[in-house]
């Protein structure tokens, strides 16, 4: 049984989750605050966080090294079915992590993104801790210093406010569940990868990847065994791209 926080407020959801890993207190947990006042986003990025929006941390222990971007793909993964099945908004998965919805005019805009993290060194033996952060029944800019799509909220493509209480339990759920099966292996990885090719919108697309020292322009052709991006360039060459921001170049979709 997994162990539940619910707050009023924290500073981040990973965070607080992350140091009760560490002291041993907890194992497979559930953190969910309405509001986070140090919100982290990838790459070091802030995380803004007002009431409104869903900001949930989960942890499983793992029995050996593991791959922590397959526990973040699977909370991609089901969310996006979640919202398509249950809430009928068209949500996407842009590689690496996050959750995408193109509005009425055409534009991919930001609903939420994804933070993995392997904490190896924890009494209890290695987990991972993925946090997921999305715009709600609120709309606001989601990280400082990413421009590469503008955000926006799950009320903006339905009607209404959306349950949080109800929502995160649905997500809890299906998450842990889909953990569960990804570490008994009765889910294979590649069918999880199959899974996340059939709901990305960034595969087959033409983008740039930004990386901390040069950026990498070409087609997004595929993604490897282990979730990396194979980013074919101008000169047909293949790149097996693992981190960076990745943006969707505007204009061009190409045939995968
Ligand atoms: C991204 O940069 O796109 C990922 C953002 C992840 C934000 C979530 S909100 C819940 C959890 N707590 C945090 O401090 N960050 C993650």
């Amino acid at each position: 049984m997994p162990t539940w926080f619910k707050e009023e407020c924290l500073g981040s959801t990973n965070i607080f989750l992350r140091e009760k890993i560490r002291a041993g207190e907890v194992s497979t947990a559930v953190v969910w605050a309405r509001e986070q006042t140090d919100g982290r986003g990838r790459l070091g990025r802030s995380w803004l966080s007002p009431k409104g929006g869903l900001f949930l941390s989960l942890s499983f222990k793992v029995t050996e090294v593991s791959n922590a971007s397959f526990f973040s793909a699977v909370v991609g993964i089901v969310t996006a079915e979640l919202l398509r099945e249950k809430y009928g908004v068209n949500v996407s998965l842009k590689w690496p992590n996050d959750l995408v919805v193109v509005d009425e005019r055409g534009e991919e805009r930001k609903l939420g993104g994804i933070l993995a993290e392997y904490i190896a060194d924890a009494p209890r033996g290695p987990h991972v801790l993925v946090g997921l952060g999305m715009n709600v029944n609120v709309s606001v800019s989601l990280t400082e210093g990413d421009a590469s799509l503008t955000p926006t909220a799950l009320c903006e493509h339905r009607e209404g406010s959306v349950d949080l209480d109800l929502l995160v339990t649905l997500l809890a759920e299906r998450v842990l569940e889909g953990w569960a099966l990804l570490a008994d292996g009765n889910r294979s990885t590649s069918s999880w990868l199959l899974r996340w090719k059939e709901l990305s919108c960034t595969l087959g697309r033409r983008v740039q990847i930004q990386m901390h020292k040069n950026n990498l322009t070409g087609v997004a052709r595929d993604l490897s065994p282990d979730l990396a991006l194979l980013l074919e360039d101008d000169y047909g060459h293949i790149h097996e791209v693992h981190t960076g921001d990745c943006v969707h170049l505007r204009g061009v979709q190409t045939d995968s």
